[in-house]
């Protein structure tokens, strides 16, 4: 299969990279950084000789540079069978009141008009291929949770779920497929602070993720799986459920579980 992943030049989405060539697919690699793409497919093209492997930069907040990422997705890989819309930032964490205009600005344009512009784009293209399927991906805030300092990255992940669940409404009876995507808490960049960043609060944040993170490694091969098996439009494939949590805080008390110190965190 054919594979276009937005934000894939790092973290989760280069992570559902590797797995998709892993398993013998062919993939278009992205993100706003042409430098960073270019490093990124030539490291893949080593790892994965034999397979396709092609990268475009681009922000997937403005349509135009979505058209072309489409575009040249067509050109070469020839079609394209599952298009994951994975880049995200999570912003400035603080009180709403302190967020800096711009930073609330970017978080919203990447977050929702990105997958809004990807969606806009991609529905139309796939729809006159006959065949596709798309993915959303949520994040905190798509359930209706709420925490202070998360208000415009929850508030873009909430809408992601309501924009999600109405266009694939829309879909019903078309050839074009469209779900959601939840990868649960995952050890990236996006989620782990550097050093400097991480405050007072860090040796209980530490505590948290021990309980209740994994790594891109553990949770790719499962987002991947869910993805070329899914058939059906509105399909959600989550990997952090409700049940898994209430497991893993009970199972706390009984066994230690220390995903950070390997990593060095
Ligand atoms: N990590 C978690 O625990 C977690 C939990 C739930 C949901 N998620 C979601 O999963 C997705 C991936 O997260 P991650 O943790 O892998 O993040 P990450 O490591 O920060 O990677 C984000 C990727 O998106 C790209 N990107 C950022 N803004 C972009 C834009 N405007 N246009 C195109 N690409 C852009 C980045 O590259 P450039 O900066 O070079 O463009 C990078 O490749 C996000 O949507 C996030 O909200 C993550």
């Amino acid at each position: 299969m054919n594979i276009v992943i937005t934000g894939s030049t790092q973290g989760i989405g280069l992570g559902l990279a590797r797995e998709f060539l892993g398993r013998g697919h062919d993939v278009m690699i992205s993100s706003r950084r042409a430098e960073a793409v270019a490093a990124t497919v030539s490291s893949l093209q080593k790892d994965f000789p034999g397979r396709s492997v092609n990268g475009q930069a681009c922000d997937v907040a403005e349509y135009v540079q979505v058209q072309k990422l489409w575009e040249q997705a067509l050109s070469s890989l020839g079609s394209v069978d599952i298009w994951v819309n994975n880049a995200g930032r999570d912003g400035a964490k603080m009180p709403f009141f302190a967020i800096p205009p711009e930073d609330m600005i970017q978080t919203i344009n990447t977050n929702l008009v990105g997958i809004m512009m990807c969606n806009r784009v991609v529905i139309p293209g796939m729809y006159q291929q006959k065949h596709g399927k798309i993915f959303n991906m949520e994040g905190f805030g798509s359930n209706g949770m709420v925490r202070p300092t998360a208000s415009v990255y929850g508030t873009t992940k909430c809408a992601v779920r309501y924009f999600t669940k109405a266009v694939s409404q829309e879909l019903n009876g078309t050839p074009v497929k469209l779900g959601y995507l939840s990868p649960g808490m995952v050890l990236t960049d996006m989620l782990v602070p550097p050093p400097e960043a991480r405050g007072k609060n860090w040796a209980q944040s530490r505590k948290f993720l021990n309980i209740l993170a994994d790594t891109v490694e553990t949770v790719t091969p499962f987002l991947v799986e869910g993805m070329l098996r899914s058939e059906g439009n509105g399909d959600a494939i989550r990997w952090l459920t409700r049940r898994k949590i209430a497991w893993r805080f009970l199972a706390s008390r009984f066994r230690k579980r220390d995903i950070l110190s390997p990593l060095g965190l």
